[in-house]
């Protein structure tokens, strides 16, 4: 028998949402049924429920948040050019090696998101990457997608690939110690967003999720809300609900446990070419209406992509959105907003590599004080100011 699922989260998309056909033929004991939907539940007996439950809570400690270290090599390679170096593999290495074998990042950073290259690569003297983070409690993670490509039928938007062979992939990087993972996704403001490109970026960031529990990685989800456009953030904040609408519609229809995921949304801002800036506390008010209105409380934590923010932006905006009660664990989860003074202090040269490295506990406690609602920008450096945008920016 075929039911017709009338469910729509408030806010979705309601040109397809009404017609969504569901089938329980054949089902079990194992399924749910609602009034007008039938759909299975992840069973709790299943072997990573409680260790997909732990890493989220770890990664989402107090006072800590996520280094994200897992530009491709394409996007690495454009780092290391604006400090005038080469695309190698060892410049890369000495780069990560650098960032992962910081003393103390463990006290600011809980998780960090590596690079397929970078998960099986070792220090020069031979120690995993992955050990280098164990020893200071920091949960490796891995970036599992494949890269966005053009979504033929929509305004010019995009679509994130990865799922073919993405469950063997998984059982692997898991084997190799990976214990979370990431998916990134994009939505363009300016481009619409069409609803094809939002029923596909929710259904592809759903399957993945389901994908990586079954396989042990506690799965970010990572629906980017670009920060292109001239847009005021009246109109980032609608196009936010939506977006995580569908997120957690199809999260729900995949059958993701929520206690073990972590989101990685954008701030809700204006769109970066807009005649007006907002303080901290506009951004802060608006984001937290977006996550109040759309993200269940049994989610574990709200680990916050920096998108072309400064790195003070970032943490400014950390910090005031700390400064009210929540029932998330409000954290970072930053690529650009944590590396920036650190490759211009570094310039590729041996003897500034315990310069960079102070510069980015520098950064990592900055963000820390700021999970905490503690965070001050006095002392703050001219580099700490400089804001990294770029139009429609890749990973
Ligand atoms: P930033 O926007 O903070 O540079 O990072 C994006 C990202 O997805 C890193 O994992």
């Amino acid at each position: 028998m075929a039911s017709t699922g009338l469910v729509k989260l408030n806010g979705a998309s309601s040109q397809w949402m009404g017609q969504q056909s569901f089938n329980s033929n054949g089902r079990s004991s194992n399924f749910i049924t609602t009034r007008r939907v039938s759909m299975p539940i992840r069973s709790s007996s299943s072997s990573y429920t409680d260790e997909l439950v732990k890493t989220a809570k770890t990664i989402a400690s107090p006072g800590r948040g996520i280094l994200a270290i897992d530009e491709s090599n394409a996007t690495c390679g454009k780092r290391l050019a604006s400090i005038g170096l080469d695309n190698t593999e060892g410049n890369r290495q000495a780069y990560r090696q650098l960032l992962l074998t910081t003393p103390g990042l463990g006290e600011y950073i809980s998780g960090s998101i590596l690079f397929e290259e970078t998960l099986y690569q070792s220090t020069t003297d031979g120690k995993k990457f992955v050990d280098c983070l164990r020893d200071e409690n920091i949960v490796p993670g891995i970036k599992v997608d494949k890269g966005l490509v053009p979504l033929p039928g929509s305004n010019n938007e995009s679509w994130c690939q990865g799922l073919d062979g993405l469950a063997s992939r998984s059982a692997e990087y898991y084997q190799q110690g990976a214990r979370f993972a990431k998916w990134r996704t994009v939505v363009s403001i300016p481009c619409g967003p069409s609803a094809l490109a939002v029923k596909e970026a929710a259904w592809g960031l759903a399957r993945y999720a389901s994908i990586s529990q079954d396989n042990g990685l506690v799965p970010i989800v990572e629906p980017e809300i670009l920060l292109d456009g001239d847009h005021p953030i009246e109109r980032t904040l609608e196009v936010a609900e939506r977006v995580w609408s569908e997120v957690f519609y199809y999260l729900a229809e995949n059958n993701v446990m929520f206690e073990g995921i972590l989101l990685k949304p954008s701030m809700v801002t204006p769109g970066a070419e807009h005649k007006e800036k907002a303080s901290p506390e506009t951004i802060a008010k608006f984001t937290l209406q977006m996550l109040s209105r759309r993200v269940p409380p049994a989610v574990p934590g709200i680990m916050f992509l920096s998108g072309g923010q400064s790195e003070m932006e970032a943490t400014l905006n950390l910090n005031a959105m700390n400064q009210s009660p929540n029932p998330w664990h409000v954290s970072f989860s930053y690529a650009r907003a944590l590396q920036n003074s650190v490759l211009k202090t570094w310039q590729g040269r041996p003897w500034n590599v315990e310069g960079a490295q102070k510069a980015l506990l520098d950064r990592a406690k900055a963000n820390s004080l700021a999970q905490l609602g503690k965070y001050t920008a006095e002392d703050e450096s001219d580099e700490a100011h400089k804001g990294m945008f770029v139009k429609g920016y890749t990973y």
